[in-house]
């Protein structure tokens, strides 16, 4: 987004929209994460947008709107790692900055870091390892 248009002062589903959908076109640009997401979504990437705008609107707006199981989700795609995590956090955040004011993207991404923590805990702590992993476990 061109730097000198107004921010988003308040969340709304309109500004999610515009949020997911310019992350995610960045997350297709990336080089670590592209790989990752263009095999586990080959084809129309719509729904998966969908899904998101759903689930930002549940964070953020408490509407209920996301019914599902991130966990699960990411349970089983391949070639996800902790690393990756910190790549996509940045990422998200830059988006944020880009269309929200200050204190809305704080709020996006304290939200995104616990969300991000928790599945990191769920997809890779195992008991009796070292946390957090240094490396892929
Ligand atoms: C390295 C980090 C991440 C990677 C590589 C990743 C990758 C993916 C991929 C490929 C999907 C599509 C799965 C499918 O439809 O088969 C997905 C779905 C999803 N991701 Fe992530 N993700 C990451 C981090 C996160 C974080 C931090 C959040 C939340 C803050 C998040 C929230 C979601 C949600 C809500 C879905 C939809 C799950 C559903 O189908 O109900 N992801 N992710």
């Amino acid at each position: 987004m061109n730097s000198s248009a107004a921010k988003f002062k308040h969340v709304s589903e309109y500004g999610i929209r515009q949020l997911v959908d310019a992350f995610y076109a960045k997350v297709r640009l990336d080089p670590e994460l592209a790989p990752i997401f263009e095999r586990a979504i080959p084809g129309d990437w719509q729904p998966h947008l969908t899904k998101m705008y759903a689930f930002w609107s549940s964070v953020m707006l408490t509407t209920g709107r996301y019914k599902g199981n991130p966990v699960v989700k990411h349970l089983v795609i391949p070639g996800i790692q902790p690393p990756l995590f910190e790549r996509w956090l940045a990422l998200f955040d830059e988006t944020c900055r880009e269309l929200f004011e200050d204190a809305v993207s704080e709020e996006f991404r304290s939200k995104a870091e616990r969300i991000a923590e928790s599945l990191k805990l769920a997809l890779f702590y195992r008991p009796g390892r070292p946390w957090p992993p240094e490396q892929a476990p």
